[in-house]
Formats: C-alpha cells, sequence, structure tokens
C-alpha cells in the first residue's frame, strides 16, 4: 500500500530517513551525523512542510504496517516553476530491494502527477556513480538532460558530479 505520509508517521520515517544515510550515504545530500542529532519534531515538520495541495509531499510505501519505501514529490513553487514537480528521497530499505518496490512507488508518483494538467514534467537529480538509481530512472522513461560537475562535496572532500534526469509529461523530449 502507498500513502501520503502525515505526521503521525513521523516516528517511523525518522527511522527509515536515518537507515538510507548509514546504507547509502552517497545517494543522498545529507549526512547521518547531521541528522541523527535532530528531534523527532524537526522529522514531523519536515513531513508538514512537504504536503501541499494538489498532491505534494511525502509518499511511503508499506507492508503490513511497516514503511520499507519512500521518496517526496515537490513543487516548483515559485511563479514560473508551476510546470515542474520534483521527486527527492527515493530509497528502498536493503531487505526489500531488486523485488519491483521503487518501480511501484516511482510509477505511482507520476500517476499522481499526471493528474494535474498544470504539472508538466518531473526533475530529479543523481549523483553520476549511483548505478542502481539511473538504471531504474532509465528504465522508466526519464532522461538525462544535465551533467552538474563537481556538484557534491563529500565530507572527506571529494567531489561527484550530479545528473539531472526528467520526465515528461508532455512529449517534450
Ligand atoms: C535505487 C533503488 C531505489 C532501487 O530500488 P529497488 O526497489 O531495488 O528497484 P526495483 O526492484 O524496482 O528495480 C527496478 C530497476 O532498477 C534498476 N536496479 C535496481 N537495483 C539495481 C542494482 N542493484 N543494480 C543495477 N540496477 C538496479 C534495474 O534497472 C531494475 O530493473 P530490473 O529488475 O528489470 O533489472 C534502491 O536501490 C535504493 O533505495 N538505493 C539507495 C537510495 C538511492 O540510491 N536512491 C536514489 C537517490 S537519487
Amino acid at each position: 500500500m502507498i500513502r501520503l505520509l502525515t505526521e503521525k508517521d513521523a516516528n517511523q520515517y525518522q527511522k527509515i530517513r536515518l537507515q538510507s544515510l548509514k546504507t547509502d550515504p552517497e545517494a543522498f545530500l545529507s549526512t547521518f551525523e547531521s541528522e541523527s542529532k535532530l528531534p523527532l519534531e524537526y522529522f514531523q515538520h519536515k513531513i508538514r512542510n512537504a504536503e501541499k495541495d494538489p498532491t505534494f509531499g511525502y509518499y511511503g510505501l508499506f507492508e503490513s504496517s511497516r514503511l520499507i519505501a519512500y521518496a517526496q514529490i515537490s513543487d516548483g513553487y515559485l511563479a514560473k516553476k508551476k510546470h515542474v514537480a520534483y521527486f527527492y528521497e527515493v530509497y528502498v530499505d536493503p531487505d526489500f530491494r531488486k523485488k519491483g518496490y521503487a518501480t511501484q512507488l516511482i510509477n505511482f508518483l507520476i500517476d499522481k502527477v499526471r493528474k494535474y494538467k498544470e504539472i508538466e514534467q518531473i526533475e530529479l537529480k543523481v549523483n553520476s556513480r549511483n548505478k542502481s538509481a539511473i538504471a531504474l530512472y532509465e528504465k522508466l522513461g526519464f532522461k538525462r538532460i544535465a551533467q552538474l560537475p563537481h556538484a557534491v562535496k563529500e565530507p572527506d572532500g571529494t567531489y561527484q558530479d550530479e545528473f539531472i534526469y526528467s520526465f515528461s509529461l508532455k512529449n517534450f523530449h
């Protein structure tokens, strides 16, 4: 079952978010060290602030009542960016990978966004070394449209590039 997360899910969200920063530090722009110090209220605010009409927020995929995968749909809140939605924080618990859950989740999110004519494309960024995520997005029809050199600086001082991927709901490309 996939549904919008609410503040009531903050405990599970905090747990899976911190887990993601531990299991896949290169996939995300934050660090376990910085977020593990933050109180539950921070994660509650994050969920609450992300939830916006018509369809924006954090979505969780649950098996029984356990949150095993999640991602965020965010809006391009400025006037000239209203036609773009952004996907962030795509994550599947390692115990549940390679079973099609990310495919299910991303397709669900694309279908959500597709309902709103105002939204014409989806954008996301991925670390250029993240082979599994790149394969996932390309399989689902996202197109690589740009490379951002030295976009990420790791705590050890090394740089990595990011790719921007776009999914057109209007056949722009
Ligand atoms: C990337 C990620 C979300 C994939 O989740 P998943 O549930 O295992 O993905 P799926 O089972 O739906 O796989 C769909 C496709 O993704 C690609 N893929 C997934 N895991 C892969 C791997 N380990 N190696 C190569 N390709 C992979 C394949 O194309 C796969 O299709 P296939 O099974 O027909 O080969 C998951 O590995 C993850 O959470 N990684 C860490 C966090 C992350 O990188 N998030 C993305 C940030 S931009």
